[in-house]
């Protein structure tokens, strides 16, 4: 069975391909608008979301198949106690392929364990976001025309955005790839996606809060919103909310070809005077993301061939808990104290990847 959990579900083969059928997909639409004749996507979004949800149905619609779900959690029955893994179930008997976004980590994984159809990953918490990381790639790849050989600067909040972890992880399989991580010392990349990807494969990366000062040798500027909903103190929200804010003046001594891309939705961080500078990619960026997520669907429904790696090299440690407090293992009941063992041989847990070797 295929899922989409994690960026690391795809060889970089694989997500070359992805980019290549996208990249057919807007030139020959025709040749798509059958292919998922029959088939339904089920939406299943207990997190709020405009572009992704929005864009999986556009995808699936322009496939010719069709569409059904909800878009909150309370417009379901997990506002009535329903378990994740009920709601899966019964689902996973309504359609071919669910979507799905969720505000704790490591729920795709309790999906993926419940499900008899495809599990994409449309974002769990602050934790992974592997569709948008494709559609960003796809966004780098059309923009520069290749992906290699860039000095990539991430700006905002780089610890509770999840679109961040994901791309830096993905970008970790190109050459010559060199990370700015600009960000205020209370928002910094997690320490899991610097040891485990970047260290141990030695990419560069510095880390600095100073935008302005970093702006000029970027190839690449990925700014990202400060994540309100995952602030327990919002007081540290109120102090950081407008930390950065990139405006027509900070982009005075850019690279002339510098691509600015952006999730979105923004709120302060990018002023709208920008849009205007083609080096904003930003709405092109999401538009691009109609395409990636056909690709993606047809790819999930052996549409095309590929080999997908198993998350399943779990076992089972009733000695250790995770100690996450935003992840699924808290919240959902009756799952098994799954661990997997990294390849520096610490445990973490099988959800959300936490390091639990020391408790
Ligand atoms: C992002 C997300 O949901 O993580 N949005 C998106 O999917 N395009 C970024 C964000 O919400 O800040």
């Amino acid at each position: 069975m295929k899922n989409l959990i994690g960026i690391e579900d795809f060889s970089k083969e694989e997500i070359d391909k992805l980019i290549e059928i996208s990249k057919d997909i807007m030139t020959n639409k025709t040749k798509y608008i059958d292919k998922c004749k029959g088939k339904i996507l089920a939406t299943l979004f207990f997190e709020p979301s405009t572009r992704t949800r929005l864009s999986f149905e556009s995808a699936m619609l322009s496939l010719g198949g069709n569409v059904i779900g909800f878009s909150s959690a309370s417009n379901s029955s997990t506002s009535k106690g329903e378990s994740l893994a009920d709601t899966i179930k019964v689902v996973s008997g309504y359609s071919d392929i669910i979507a799905m976004r969720h505000p704790k980590e490591g729920a795709p994984v309790v999906a993926a364990d419940n499900s008899n159809v495809p599990i994409i990953n449309a974002g769990d918490g602050g934790h992974n976001h592997p569709t948008q990381t494709l559609l960003d790639l796809l966004t780098i790849s059309k923009e520069k025309g290749h992906i290699d050989d860039l000095v990539v600067g991430l700006c905002g909040d780089l610890k509770y955005g999840r679109t961040v972890h994901s791309l830096v992880t993905a970008l970790s399989l190109y050459s010559n790839i060199r990370f700015v991580f600009i960000s205020p010392k209370e928002l910094k990349m997690p320490e899991y996606v610097k040891t485990t990807i970047l260290d141990k494969k030695g990419i560069p990366y510095i880390e600095t809060n100073d935008l302005e000062g970093s702006i000029p040798e970027l190839d690449v500027l990925y700014m990202t919103r400060i994540q309100r909903e995952r602030f327990s103190d919002i007081a540290v929200y109120e102090r950081l909310k407008d930390v950065y804010i990139l405006d027509k003046k900070k982009l005075e001594n850019a690279k002339k070809d510098l691509s600015i891309l952006h999730p979105l939705p923004r709120v302060n961080e990018i002023s709208v005077d920008v849009d205007d500078d083609q080096r904003a990619c930003y709405f092109r960026q999401a538009e691009n993301g109609r395409y990636m997520r056909m690709a993606i669907i047809l790819k999930l429904l052996g549409e095309i061939d590929f080999e997908n790696k198993s998350h399943d090299n779990a076992i089972i440690d009733n000695n250790l808990r995770c100690q996450n407090d935003k992840c699924i293992t808290l919240e959902e009941r009756g799952l098994k104290p799954l661990v997997i063992k990294d390849d520096n041989g610490k445990i973490r847990c099988k959800y959300c990847e936490h390091d639990i070797s020391v408790i």
